[in-house]
């Protein structure tokens, strides 16, 4: 190692313990675990810490959806959790869970530390509670008309449709999703953190670049519009830890949830007699590195160094952001078979087709990242197949057969072999910022170059002709030095060929530092294909059954599982809704209002104003002309930018809209019924 040892103790975020681990969720553990690995094999002590995320609201009552204890639920989902990152081989050091005695104890304690330095503060505030169930409920349980645009269904903290966020209390006809009843109004005492007591240090924190810089400007946006006291408590009934002295009272589980992490480590040091301390003391030398999603980075970047600081613990060095997936371009979706689970994937394909494609296409940035199905086939064949694995099988058996399986005893192309030793330090540093991409182009590069020389010195010919027997050994020898260092840069992502490899090659397992040792005079085992190529049915397959299984399990099929039935109505409540065909004459775009397009509708003979929450499918300039059908008996409704009289038709809610348009023939005007 030219560098001093490191001591780092690395994060991904603790994922919740109610649901299956989905590919989404994979961008980042897979994304650290090649870090770490690369950090491992560069002779560091990196130790990789995650949990479950076990307390909370959803966890409460999907329990008693299942009826089941919260304790057998976070149990049963730690398994799956577990099992699935294994077979992913995502490498944990601790797998723990944030329902454990070590976390209540940090949580404990960061929370009197807080507490006795001033940095909690009590009031009483009035929230939206649920009469029947006797909770008071989160924004995301409760729905109703969106207090700016009036669009339907929307949350309690945010419309989907304009893009207003507002409190719960401002829904208009609100509704508890847990049992439907009509929330009321409701005082309670909580406890904030104050974080506003901090702002000084989280802007020497951020100016020290412990986070990327697109992050560092969204938080310099938020620090402009004032940091706002944090609420941390939630009231009984609630499945937490209770705070201290505080009856009733649970921590909100996103105070409890990053403790996790020191939990897990404390867990970890208690089964391997490593120091705690020497990790989290405000003095240490080693290394914090979280790894977490972009949605999640008011928690990690804000509430969680300033808690830290405030419970005189050390902050991360660095919180490393990311984006999130779409598949195909669009939001993964269950109708579609997009909504893709980890343990259906490995049903189907090897686990390092997908490392390796998530590789390809990291960077340290938080752009969202596409899994495009042809290029996920184009790219794994391509280049783990046609590329890499092509150069061991090319030059295996000539050395197998020819030669006893011993390589030669020189390396041929001194310079083409060091070539490949200087690439070394640049798919480091590659590797090192997060630059995957780049590091999976550099080491592709260099397989392009080795299969140029096997090209160019063609073993195949070679051994045909005679007296060439020791240049062919040479050259295939050559070709297998190459290749080994090809597996070597390539094992953090594919561990498992890596594996393979140094099996194939008799070798122990790779660390950065064999680079520069060629294997010389040495037996190596027989070749067996190392991966296959991917095919087409395969993707077809995981697509297939990630439909099959939203309709095998209780939920409905396609759009329905995700937007179910409304209750049934009668045919008198039916016939109060007036819907008319109406054409497009005028659309134009909103200002102010991302998803809103302003449309003139000629009923034939009347023309209304209708604004539609459409703009993300259709440009507007496209729309005069068209026929649709309105609510045309709709109140008209205030907004803030003008009046709407009524409410175009259209189908959505998983991908995309589409707007209704009546067959040819149909005239403005004409009721629809
Ligand atoms: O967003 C989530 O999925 C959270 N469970 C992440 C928690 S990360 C950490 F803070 F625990
Ligand atoms: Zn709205």
């Amino acid at each position: 190692m030219s560098q001093p040892t490191r001591r780092i103790l690395v994060t991904s975020a603790l994922p919740y313990a109610n649901g299956p681990i989905h590919i989404g969720h994979l961008v980042e553990y897979i994304q650290t675990d090649i870090w770490v690995r690369f950090q491992k094999m560069r002779g560091h002590e990196c130790h990789y810490l995650c949990a479950d995320d076990a307390h909370g609201t959803p966890i409460m009552l999907r329990a008693e959806q299942d009826g089941v204890s919260p304790e057998q639920l976070i149990e049963q989902v730690w398994q799956e959790h577990r099992a699935d990152f294994t077979d992913f081989l995502v490498e944990f050091d601790n797998y723990y869970s944030t329902h454990s005695p070590e976390n209540r104890h940090y949580a404990e304690l960061i929370y009197r530390r807080l507490n006795e330095s001033g940095h909690i503060s009590q009031r009483v505030i009035t929230q939206a509670y649920d009469p029947e169930k006797l909770m008071f409920l989160p924004d995301r349980f409760i729905k109703g008309e969106c207090p700016r645009c009036g669009a339907a269904d929307q949350y309690g903290d945010s419309c989907e449709v304009c893009g207003a966020t507002y409190s719960p209390t401002d829904l208009k006809n609100p509704r508890s999703v847990v049992s439907g009843a009509t929330p009321i109004l409701k005082e309670s005492l909580h406890f904030f953190f104050k974080l506003g007591d901090f702002e000084a240090m989280l802007a020497t924190w951020i100016a020290s670049g412990s986070i990327q810089t697109q992050m560092a400007n969204k938080l310099n946006e938020w620090f402009t519009a004032g940091l706002q006291e944090w609420d941390i408590s939630r009231d009984a009934p609630y499945w937490g830890f209770e705070i201290p002295d505080a009856p009733g009272k649970y921590f909100y589980v996103w105070l409890d949830a990053p403790i996790g992490y020191m939990a897990s480590f404390q867990n970890y040091c208690d089964r391997t007699g490593l120091n705690f301390d020497d990790f989290w003391n405000p003095d240490s030398s080693a290394e914090v590195v979280h790894f977490i999603g972009k949605d999640i980075a008011y928690f990690h970047i804000l509430f969680w160094p300033a808690m830290l600081t405030g419970a005189d613990f050390r902050k991360p060095t660095a919180v490393h952001c990311h984006g999130f997936l779409t598949v195909d371009g669009q939001k993964m979706s269950k109708s579609r078979g997009t909504f893709i689970k980890a343990r259906t994937y490995l049903n189907h394909l090897r686990p390092e087709y997908l490392r390796y494609y998530f590789a390809s296409k990291l960077s340290d940035g938080i752009d969202d990242l596409d899994l495009n199905f042809d290029d996920f086939l184009q790219r794994v064949n391509s280049d783990l197949v046609g590329k890499v694995v092509n150069i061991a099988s090319r030059c295996a058996s000539f050395i197998t057969r020819r030669f006893n399986g011993q390589l030669a005893d020189s390396v041929a192309e001194p310079v083409l072999y060091a070539e490949f030793v200087v690439a070394s330090d640049s798919i480091a540093q590659a590797y090192e910022q997060r630059e995957f991409g780049r590091a999976m182009r550099e080491i592709m590069a260099l397989a392009d170059r080795a299969n140029q020389y096997i090209d160019e010195k063609k073993p195949w010919a070679l051994a045909k002709q005679t007296g060439a027997v020791t240049e062919v050994q040479a050259v295939c020898s050559m070709g297998l030095n190459l290749f080994r260092l090809l597996a070597l840069y390539l094992k953090p992502v594919l561990p498992g060929v890596a594996a393979e490899v140094e099996q194939f090659l008799q070798i122990p397992p790779l660390c950065w530092d064999d680079i520069a040792k060629p294997m010389r005079n040495h037996v190596i085992a027989e070749f067996k294909p190392l991966m296959q190529r991917v095919e087409m049915a395969q993707i077809a397959a995981v697509v297939e059954d990630s439909k099959e299984q939203s309709s095998a399990s209780e939920e409905a099929v396609g759009p329905l599982a995700d937007d179910p039935i409304s209750p049934t109505i009668t045919i008198e409540d039916f016939a109060k809704v007036d819907l008319r065909i109406a054409r497009i004459v005028k659309a134009e775009a909103v200002a102010g209002a991302d998803k809103l397009v302003r449309l003139e509708l000629d009923l034939g003979g009347e023309t209304r104003q209708v604004f539609a929450g459409i703009k993300s499918a259709y440009a507007p300039e496209d729309l005069p002309g068209r026929l649709t059908v309105m609510v045309a008996n709709l109140a008209p409704r205030k907004m803030r930018f003008g009046v709407s009289e009524g409410m175009v038709l259209a189908a959505g809610g998983g991908g995309g809209i589409y707007l209704l348009s009546p067959d040819s023939g149909a005239e403005p005007g004409m009721r629809v019924k």
